[in-house]
């Protein structure tokens, strides 16, 4: 089974397998959404069985709760929890200052409140994930169902003014149809190529009427933990300053691979 993972796959599982190291017992811990999220959530339910932890965890999209509650983690809400000590996410895109572009899955609206209501953000990743100014990647931004072409063409107008390097958007899809995020909105996703201050367009995004939420995460992570596949982890610690580097070493993996048949 294990020779039937990706590159990629065994590189986001090496970043998951190193976060959960960071749980300890007792814990309120927020679970991020994404496919490398994902294997966070499996291999912290294989942790929480083999050494009967009593941690709370609180799930950002109908997706992850229901893959928390097929690995055997118990979860609760987040105004159950109210403060979290912990939330382990992925990302579309990160910076040299940890800023980053989420929502590729359409979570983003739970997963910034979520990590907002933590102690410590971390983000789990591959290094395909690493921006030297973030916008390549469409920034997500949720707003609401009514009179979205309005709001689209609103923010379009007002990307004139901002240090971007495109201002196109489209309304994301799924198939004929809207895709409808778990709040019941729709997302319009931002071709920016570069986004020059990531930091007063998340605050001018936010300021329009009809607009929920973007994807723009600045000052929000203070833990970045990029995977390789040979099992090499890198661990970025923006409060500390500190770069390090530590391999993960593999091969006790039977229970988290046979929830993937
Ligand atoms: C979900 O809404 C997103 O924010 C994801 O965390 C992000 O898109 C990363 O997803 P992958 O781990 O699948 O790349």
């Amino acid at each position: 089974m294990t020779d039937k993972l990706s590159p990629s796959d065994w590189s986001k599982y090496v970043a998951a397998r190193r976060a959960t190291a960071l749980v300890q017992d007792g814990m309120r811990i927020g679970l991020g959404t994404g496919s490398t999220a994902a294997w966070f959530v499996r291999v912290l339910g294989d942790r929480i069985r083999d050494e009967n932890l009593r941690v709370k965890c609180v799930p950002t999209s109908t997706r992850t709760r229901e893959l928390a509650a097929k690995v055997g983690i118990a979860t609760i809400s987040l105004d159950e929890a109210r403060w979290l000590d912990l939330t382990i996410d992925g990302a579309d895109e990160f910076d040299p200052e940890l800023n980053l572009i989420k929502g590729g899955g359409g979570a983003l609206l739970q997963e910034k409140i979520v990590a907002t209501a933590s102690d410590e953000m971390v983000v789990i990743t591959d290094a395909t994930k690493e921006a030297v100014t973030l916008g390549a990647f469409p920034l997500p931004c949720e707003v609401i169902p009514f009179g979205w072409r309005t709001t689209q063409a609103l923010i379009e107008e007002t990307l004139i003014s901002m240090e971007v390097m495109g201002r196109s958007s489209a309304l994301r899809m799924s198939g004929e149809t809207p895709f409808v995020t778990d709040e019941g909105n729709f997302i319009i996703d931002l071709h920016l190529n570069r986004i020059g201050n990531a930091r007063q367009l998340a605050m001018v995004l936010n300021q329009m009427p009809g607009v929920v939420e973007n994807g723009l995460f600045v000052d929000i992570c203070d833990l970045v933990i990029i995977g390789n596949p040979d099992g090499r982890v890198e661990l970025r610690d923006i409060k500390e300053g500190t770069i390090t580097e530590e391999q993960i070493s593999v091969g006790d993996e039977v229970n988290i691979f046979s929830d993937l048949n």
